[in-house]
């Protein structure tokens, strides 16, 4: 027998040599708050995900808590839509009430998701001019939704519009309005996916027109993905982001070389469907597929995972691969 036969002989030899273990503090789970609803309603294409309602945020809380899931990112989907995406930084939006709702209901980190394309008519993540993203136009919409957030009391702002020099605007406008103290996570590489799909129903924010290969990173680039997080970090990002993550690995560890801020990986819609379809048709075991998937993220080198997993990864999921 070999050393390493050896050390892999039984559960607790396995246990003692080690290398890479789901951080349960580490997991962050992603949730839709719809305005003006009560209850919860399913999300066809993510099953076992909802849209809920203002009344249902105590219940998750707690059940999140249960879990030991301390962390989540939340999506806004609003009543009202406009060109410039308004809705967003309403005082009484939904996202602004679910982070009070969060941080009554215990001690939650609770991160919003900054964008625009759940709350513009046409669907896109930033304000049009011509047809074009306004780059300007659209910095001061998201230095408006980051300071409404932070007033709700959000911990972390996520910004994932992808406009250039979103994140150094909204350090800089937090800042000025006393919120020095709220950090940022940035959704520094986004790559343009097939796998926002399910989400994109999810929150009703498709594009009208057009796709999103202007502002999100091409899937065939590497050096590109690196450099757009690098800027990020520059502009005074506090945490870096792969996204998705699955298909993105290579990349992922390649960002951990080049930077010392914490990096967050998002597993996303995509690929939380892929995996329950498959679950569904019996092709799949849930809990040894999503195990093992969730390991991969942290052994490619992220601090933080996102995933619409986060429950059961913290609770059912810890046994032995
Ligand atoms: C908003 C946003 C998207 C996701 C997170 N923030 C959608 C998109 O860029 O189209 C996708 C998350 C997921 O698929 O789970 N810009
Ligand atoms: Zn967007």
């Amino acid at each position: 027998m070999n050393g390493l036969k050896r050390l892999r002989g039984s559960v607790g030899m396995r246990r003692l040599v080690n290398e890479t273990d789901i951080k349960t503090g580490a997991l962050v789970y992603p949730l839709f708050v719809r305005e003006g609803q009560r209850g919860a309603e399913k999300i066809l294409s993510m099953p076992g995900q909802f849209r809920y309602g203002l009344d249902r945020l105590p219940y998750v809380a707690e059940e999140l808590a249960a879990a030991g899931v301390g962390s989540v990112l939340l999506f806004g989907v609003p009543q009202k839509k406009d060109a410039e995406g308004s809705g967003a930084y309403d005082k009484n939006g939904a996202v602004q009430a679910a982070v009070k709702a969060f941080k009554s209901a215990g001690e939650f980190t609770v991160i919003t998701d900054v964008c625009l394309c759940e709350y513009t008519s046409h669907g896109h993540c930033g304000i049009l001019f011509g047809g074009k993203i306004d780059n300007d136009a659209t910095l001061t919409q998201l230095q408006r939704i980051a300071v409404s957030h932070a007033e709700a009391g959000a911990d972390i702002v996520a910004p994932s519009a992808m406009a250039d020099f979103q994140v150094r605007a909204i350090r800089a406008a937090l800042d000025e309005n006393g919120f020095d103290g709220v950090s940022i996570m940035s959704y520094s590489t986004k790559f343009s996916s097939a796998l926002y799909g399910p989400f994109r129903e999810a929150a009703g924010s498709a594009p009208a027109f057009g796709d999103r290969k202007s502002y999100q990173l091409n899937p065939a680039n590497t050096r590109e993905a690196l450099r757009e997080s690098l800027e990020d970090e520059k502009e005074g990002a506090d945490i870096l982001m792969v996204k998705p993550a699955g298909f993105y690995l290579d990349i992922l560890s390649k960002l951990r070389q080049k930077t010392l801020l914490p990096i967050a990986a998002y597993s996303v819609s995509g690929e939380y469907a892929m995996i329950k379809a498959a679950v569904e048709r019996g092709f799949l075991d849930e809990k040894k597929v999503v195990t093992e998937n969730a390991l991969s993220v942290f052994r490619a080198g992220a601090d933080i995972l996102i995933t619409y997993y986060a429950k059961e990864l913290a609770s059912g999921f810890k046994g032995e691969l």
